[in-house]
């Protein structure tokens, strides 16, 4: 491994290079990383904890009990760190889960294989959607896009991943009539629209790749396609329990914070619980200073555009 060196320009804060790191840690740049159909059985969530430590909030809690149906979830990028944490918070919730994953051996690892309401099946979003449409199948009735491109040596991944996958994925929703889509993407993808152009951050991950460019067209298929969606763009993601009380502002708001994934994956299991998320895009980021809201007035506040 080469040297590695340790960038102190501002990242969404000078504190955060790690959230670079996780885009693109090529040798030159030091990775401080942070670190069936049969009915579910419900586990007790007294016993459920998320990765890291924390429990899931008393609202998310609660909402278990206002499950009214049992739904199959399509989770695409199952298997990575925001991924798997969203897989673990729907099952917990009492959802059926598909996970979509590249690798089915690391699945079984990283994924708790013997879950009844757990089914595991390969799905690499950049093999189209026609390949995408067996992988989703006719019994999901929603998709999160989990999914970010690993970073390699080819220039075009992220392209590939973030843009040409992601609108796979929403054809091949289209395709089989699912109307609900959920987008993990990221703050400041339209940096150049919102006066963010030379944010080192905005800068960074667009020079190797298009990381952002890529992500913000995928968004724009989305929201054109007709499909019910919510485009959540997190902050840095950290993987420590989360701190502090969530953000959520509109699209072209945020430029700089951080949030646990444990949170980013709440957020996006409550999208599909709520109505008030529908066709929205929303900003999320957690600080210590920002009051506690419910879920529902946080969506809610989020206006369509
Ligand atoms: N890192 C940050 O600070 C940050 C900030 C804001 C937004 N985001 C975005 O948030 C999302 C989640 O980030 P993360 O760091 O939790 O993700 P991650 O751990 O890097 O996981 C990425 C997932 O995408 C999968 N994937 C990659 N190429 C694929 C392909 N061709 N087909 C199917 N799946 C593929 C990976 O599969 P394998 O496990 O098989 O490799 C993995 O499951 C990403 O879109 C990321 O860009 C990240």
């Amino acid at each position: 491994m080469a040297t590695p060196l340790i960038l102190k320009t501002s990242l969404f804060s000078t504190r955060h290079i790690h959230h670079l790191h996780r885009y693109y840690p090529f040798s030159a740049i030091l990775f401080f990383s942070t670190t069936s159909h049969k009915p579910p059985k419900l586990r007790s969530l007294k016993s459920i904890k998320m990765e890291g430590g924390n429990e899931i909030t008393e609202e998310a809690k609660e909402n278990v009990n206002q499950q009214q149906q049992k739904k199959k979830i399509f989770v695409a990028g199952a298997t990575g760190s925001t991924g798997k944490r969203i897989v673990e918070q729907l099952l917990a919730k009492g959802f059926e889960v598909k996970a979509g994953v590249r690798d089915l051996d690391k699945a079984k690892t990283s994924l708790s294989e013997n879950n009844p309401s757990l089914q595991i099946v390969k799905a690499d979003v950049t093999a189209g959607s026609e390949k995408l449409v067996q992988a989703i199948g006719d019994d999901s009735e929603a998709v999160i896009c989990a999914t970010g491109f690993r970073p390699s040596w080819d220039l075009f991944a992220p392209w590939k991943v973030d843009n040409f996958g992601t609108v796979n994925l929403v054809e091949a929703c289209r395709k089989l009539g699912v109307n609900r889509f959920i987008l993990i993407s990221s703050i400041l993808v339209n940096g150049a629209s919102m006066g963010q152009i030379l944010n080192p951050a905005y800068i960074f991950l667009n020079i190797f790749g298009l990381t952002l460019v890529a992500k913000l067209q995928a968004e724009n298929y989305i929201r054109k396609s007709g499909i019910n969606y919510t485009i959540i763009r997190p902050g840095g993601l950290r993987n420590e329990p989360p701190s502090g009380n969530l953000v959520m502002e509109s699209e072209d708001t945020l430029y700089e914070g951080t949030i646990s994934r444990d949170l980013v994956a709440e957020v996006a299991v409550e999208a599909l619980r709520l109505p008030e998320s529908s066709y929205k895009v929303v900003e999320i980021v957690s600080r210590a200073d920002a009051p506690k809201r419910t879920y529902k007035d946080l969506f809610g506040s989020i206006k369509q555009r």
